[in-house]
């Protein structure tokens, strides 16, 4: 019988993209969700689907009932360190063999952020269960310009400076999960996930503007906008203050080190930021 992988964060940007790949390449793949309407909508009948939410311990015996490896991405939630972790524990008890964990870069030994730490922390717990692990740790994602910093308006506001970063795309991101699930000799590995390039904000705007058709400009905005923007649209306190840190660090030019790990599970180059461009133009288009 084929061995049953739990995917989490499935209804997201990375997780929907682990599931689909996961279930062309042979495990029976169980998505664990909140919003099954969303999920069958998204997936159609192609996955299973399991009623699983971190904030309800409960809900973590069935979603890992029989389940051999997890796809184990703790979304963005204040009590991420100890949400994660009980379900690590839960993992660990009912024998599961491996957690493939979604990361972020710089979540080693003192990591410089807040969300780092948090990811940081998790993993160290992974590692004292006893559980085999990798860890995926991506840079900053490219489908953050239609999710977060979208150029609607034909401007991109965020306060980089001339920062730059090795922007990853989340299908990559994807890519090496399914390859990890599925294939031998990832555990106890750390990758960290880039695109092939770093690029400014400046050069981002170029290349949607190129693939669209139209303007789109960098807005070099101050640090106290960019918070008051997002306090301003409702974003809670402990959230702008993680993603302020953010800021600073690529402000910095911290994060614009490029790496080969994508190319190295997966046998195809990352994809470069303008192939992205083009692959999700009509979301950079005007209306
Ligand atoms: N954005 C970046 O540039 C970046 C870079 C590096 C690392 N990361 C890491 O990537 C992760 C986010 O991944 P993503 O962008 O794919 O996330 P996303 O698109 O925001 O999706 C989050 C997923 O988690 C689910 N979820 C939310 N709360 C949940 C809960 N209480 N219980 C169960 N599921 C829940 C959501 O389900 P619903 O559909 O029900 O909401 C959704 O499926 C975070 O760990 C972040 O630190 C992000």
């Amino acid at each position: 019988m084929a061995e049953t992988v739990l995917v989490t964060g499935a209804t997201g940007m990375v997780g929907r993209d682990v599931a689909k790949q996961l279930s062309r390449k042979g495990p029976a793949v169980r998505a664990g969700v909140r919003d099954q309407m969303k999920a069958r909508k998204q997936f159609g009948d192609e996955i299973d689907l399991v009623a699983f939410d971190f904030q309800d311990v409960a809900s973590f015996g069935r979603a890992l009932d029989g389940v051999e490896k997890v796809f184990l991405l703790p979304p963005l939630m204040p009590n991420q360190v100890e949400l994660t972790n009980a379900f690590v524990n839960a993992a660990k008890r009912v024998g599961v063999r491996h957690v493939v964990k979604l990361s972020a870069i710089g979540a080693d030994a003192a990591p410089p952020y807040t969300f780092g730490k948090w990811h940081a922390a998790n993993e160290q717990h992974i590692r004292q269960s006893g559980l085999g692990f990798t860890f995926l740790r991506p840079n900053s994602f490219m489908q953050n310009f239609i999710t977060y910093f979208p150029p609607g308006d034909g401007a991109i506001y965020l306060p980089w400076g001339n920062g730059t970063a090795s922007f990853v795309d989340t299908r990559d991101v994807a890519s090496v999960a399914a390859d990890v699930l599925t294939n031998d000799g990832h555990e106890g590995k750390t990758y960290t996930l880039t695109g092939p390039t770093a690029l400014g904000i400046a050069d981002v705007a170029r290349i949607l503007a190129g693939a669209a058709g139209r303007d789109i400009n960098y807005v070099d905005v101050p640090e106290a906008a960019a918070r008051n923007g997002m306090l301003q649209a409702g974003i809670p306190k402990w959230q702008v203050d993680g993603i302020m840190e953010l800021h600073a660090i690529n402000k910095e030019n911290r994060w614009s080190d490029v790496t080969s790990d994508v190319e190295k599970v997966t046998g195809k180059p990352a994809t470069d930021f303008a192939q992205f461009a083009r692959d999700h133009v009509e979301k950079f288009r005007l209306g």
